[in-house]
């Protein structure tokens, strides 16, 4: 369920709920008075396929007297934008609207994303109301920092929609398969410097280390992200730790692993580093310039401890016997193998076409899928080895 308050930010929900819709959520919307001064419901109607509840007495509508329904029916509560009326009205449990009444009714996880004027905002009773809420368990995402409608800069704009978006998803994998477990993930290629303008880094984009990482928070884990330098958001709710070189990702996952349940090491690990970076920029006077380079630690042949060990394997030849190799030389519980030759599979798209290896001679070859699928299957492997 989708609660739109009167903040100019109304628009900005629209959007969120065209995401919601979709990603195959099916919501429902309800409007107070005052958000429909800004947006008509037709909006929201045109983007659910859905009547949107708007009033409490009105007989005509086949959900007017629904509200114990609706508060029943819904798996999460969001209230998007949220204004500083309807939390206050929250805390202090008023049901004279569908909203409020419907915010009261509700077993569901309530989330909150406000958008008000920064006075308002840093006002001791709003600031009140908040912390009671958050004691009950309702979750606040946001607010962001910056330019507010009202023409002030300051705190109390809507935060991006799609932190709120994934707020929704955390909140409906609380009671998600890895609830209680700690999992560390690693993205991204790292960067080893040359000197202090150039670097040597290769083309991985961290799509599937980041499509694991939020995977694994939507299904309830406590995700610590390692990753290296790259144009991806930073997800919602999960720990972060951008690193640049091998020798700084060798010692995150260190400290990351003492007190985790798993790890998978999606990252494109620079194999070797410059072993005298130059002080200053290298100059273009020689005809002809070699680099010497030292090894970097393997990070995952590294790690020991009561954890899982998940690899990765990117190959352009022999894909499955360099993987096999690599399962036994690091001590993994599984490789994820693929070809970065086939169409549809290399770095940077978003999709992969995987086969699964496990120490006991097991292969589960994939058909072609979005890295986001095959973040999931690699999830309910990982689950199925506890
Ligand atoms: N890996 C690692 N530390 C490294 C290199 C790789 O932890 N220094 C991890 C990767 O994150 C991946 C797995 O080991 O999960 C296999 O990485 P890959 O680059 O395919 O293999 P390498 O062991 O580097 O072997 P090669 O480059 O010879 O194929």
């Amino acid at each position: 369920m989708l609660g739109v308050t009167g903040s100019i930010a109304v628009y900005k929900a629209a959007d969120l709920t065209s995401r919601l819709v979709k990603a195959g959520y099916i919501v429902d919307v309800v409007m107070t008075e005052a958000a429909q001064e800004f947006v008509q419901p037709l909006t929201f109607q045109a983007l659910t396929h859905r009547p949107v509840v708007t009033e409490m007495f009105n007989l005509h509508s086949e959900m007017a007297v629904e509200h114990i329904a609706l508060a029943e029916r819904a798996d999460v509560l969001l209230i998007a934008p949220a204004t500083a009326n309807i939390i206050a009205k929250l805390r202090y449990g008023f049901a004279d609207d569908m909203l409020s009444c419907t915010a009261l009714a509700t077993r569901a996880p309530i989330v909150i994303a406000p958008a008000m004027n920064n006075g308002m905002y840093e006002n001791p009773v709003t600031q009140e109301n908040i912390a009671v809420l958050k004691e009950r368990g309702v979750t606040f995402v946001g607010p962001g920092e910056g330019y507010l409608a009202c023409g002030t800069v300051g705190r109390g704009r809507l935060t991006e929609i799609m932190d709120i978006f994934d707020a929704v998803k955390i909140a409906l994998g609380r009671k998600g398969d890895l609830m209680g477990k700690r999992i560390v993930v690693t993205a991204g290629g790292t960067e080893e410097p040359i000197d202090p303008v150039r670097c040597i880094t290769n083309r991985s984009s961290g799509k599937m280390g980041y499509a694991l990482a939020e995977a694994a928070r939507d299904r309830g884990a406590e995700v610590h992200l390692i990753a290296g330098p790259g144009s991806l958001r930073t997800p919602y709710g999960v720990r972060f730790t951008a690193v640049r070189t091998a020798n700084d990702m060798f010692a995150a996952v260190q400290a990351a692993t003492r007190d985790c349940h798993a790890v998978l090491m999606a990252a494109a690990v620079s194999d070797y580093r410059v072993a005298e970076v130059a002080k200053q920029k290298i100059k273009k006077s020689a005809s002809s310039l070699s680099l010497e380079l030292a090894k970097n630690p393997d990070i995952l042949a590294s790690l020991t401890g009561d954890f899982i060990k998940i690899g990765f394997a990117a190959e352009s030849q022999d894909l499955l016997a360099n993987a096999q190799m690599k399962l036994q030389a690091k001590g993994l519980h599984m490789i994820v193998a693929n070809d970065i030759s086939r169409a549809g599979s290399g770095f940077g798209g978003d999709t992969n076409e995987a086969t699964l290896l496990f120490p006991d001679g097991r292969r589960e070859a994939l058909p072609l899928m979005t890295k986001e699928r095959l973040a999931h299957i690699i999830l309910d492997r990982t689950t199925d080895l506890y």
